[in-house]
Order: C-alpha cells, then structure tokens, then sequence
C-alpha cells in the first residue's frame, strides 16, 4: 500500500492554487497518492469583495474535515502567509481538530508548509515556524525542506522558497507569479516531501 498524502489548499489570489499544482506532480513523481482539498472559508462575502478575492479559486475541491485528516499519512498545507502566520480560516481548521488531539488520532503523521507572501522578507519561515506549534501539540512531524535543491540558494534572482518550504512572492497587489525557480522548488517539495513520507510509511511495517 502506497502512502497517502493530502494537500490542504487556502488561496484568494491563485499563487497557492499554482505552487499545489507543482507539489502534486512532485507527489506524483514520488509515487505517492494525493487528495487535493480546500480549506473552508471563515471570511464574509463582503470582507472578500473588499479583499478583492477570487473566492472560487479552490471551490472545485472538496472540504476538508478534521476526521478525513486520519485517512492520510502526511499533509501538505499551502496558504498564503497573513502576518506572518497563517491565514485565520486555516487557524480556524486547526481549532476544529481538538477531538482528534484528544484522542492522539494524528500521532506520527508527517507535515510540511508552502507559503506566499506579498514582499520578499514578509514572513514566509514565520508562517512555517508558527504553524509547528500547531503540529507539536498534535505529535505531527513537520517535515522541513532544507537545502535540498540548489534553486534555494539562488542569489540572482528573488525567489520565495526557504529551508522550511517552497514559496513565492506575490508583490504588494498580487501581479507577480511564480517564477522557474519557484515552480521547480515546489515540485521538489512535492517529491521530497512524498519520498519521505513513503520512507516513513515503509519502515513502519
Ligand atoms: C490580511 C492580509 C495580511 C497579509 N499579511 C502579509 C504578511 O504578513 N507578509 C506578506 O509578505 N504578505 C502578506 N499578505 C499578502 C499575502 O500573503 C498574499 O496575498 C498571499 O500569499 C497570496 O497567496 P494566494 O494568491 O494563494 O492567496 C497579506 C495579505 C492579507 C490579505
């Protein structure tokens, strides 16, 4: 049995929905089983609006729930970066688990963290690093990327990625893209994530 990972999507302006997609193919690449999910929305219609957010970027994907998370070995969790930590609809899946840390349900499961943000020093390794609190009280193993992949240590051009996971920069108004590097450091991830979670999965049999 192969193992299984689900990658846990929260995007308002599409650079999540593109980095998830390179994380899939490295998945895939890794020979590993994935399930794409959303994570629910907890923001008002107005407050997007004003936001000025694509509220149906991931509304093709089915919810995630907490007691699904139990079905998965490990979970990639892509949000974009809300300062400096993670967004308040992801916080608030996270708050929605508490039956599953009582009962240890997600002991021994593995993690990692894809992030965004709008400048180049906005708190992509914060959002990874404050997110791991959440992991510790669940015994979840949160899988860093490191420097696995010599794109991270590019120094010509700006790229997001760091050795707590791929990333991009999106710019003050959200017009940037992903560029090459960033595109590759996420489908590296994907892979290097996968393979781990696989050796994982294996040595527990
Ligand atoms: C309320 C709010 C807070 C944000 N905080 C930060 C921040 O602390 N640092 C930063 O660089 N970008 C920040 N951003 C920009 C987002 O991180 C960026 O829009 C997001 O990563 C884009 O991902 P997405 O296109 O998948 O939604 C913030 C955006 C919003 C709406």
């Amino acid at each position: 049995m192969s193992a299984k990972v689900a990658v846990l999507v929260y995007s308002l302006y599409g650079h999540q929905v593109t980095l998830s997609k390179q994380v899939e193919a490295g998945l895939k690449a890794a020979g590993v089983e994935y399930t794409t999910f959303q994570i629910e929305e907890i923001l008002s219609e107005e407050v997007l609006t004003k936001m000025h957010a694509n509220k149906s970027l991931t509304s093709d994907l089915p919810k995630i729930d907490p007691e699904t998370l139990t079905q998965f070995d490990g979970f990639v969790i892509c949000t974009g970066t809300r300062y400096g930590r993670v967004p308040a609809s992801v916080s608030a899946f996270f708050d929605k688990t508490g039956g599953l840390w009582a009962s240890g349900r997600l002991v021994g499961k593995l993690a990692t963290l894809v992030t965004s943000t709008a400048s180049q020093h906005g708190g992509a390794e914060t959002t990874a690093l404050t997110t791991v609190p959440f992991f510790a009280h669940h015994g979840i193993i949160f899988v860093p990327l490191g420097f696995t992949t010599p794109e991270l240590g590019k120094v010509d051009e700006i790229i997001g990625g760091s050795a707590y996971g791929a990333a991009t920069i999106a710019g003050a108004d959200g017009s940037l893209q992903p560029n090459e590097a960033d595109l590759k450091v996420a489908h590296h991830h994907g892979s290097h994530f996968g393979k781990t979670v696989a050796q994982f999965v294996a040595g527990r049999k």
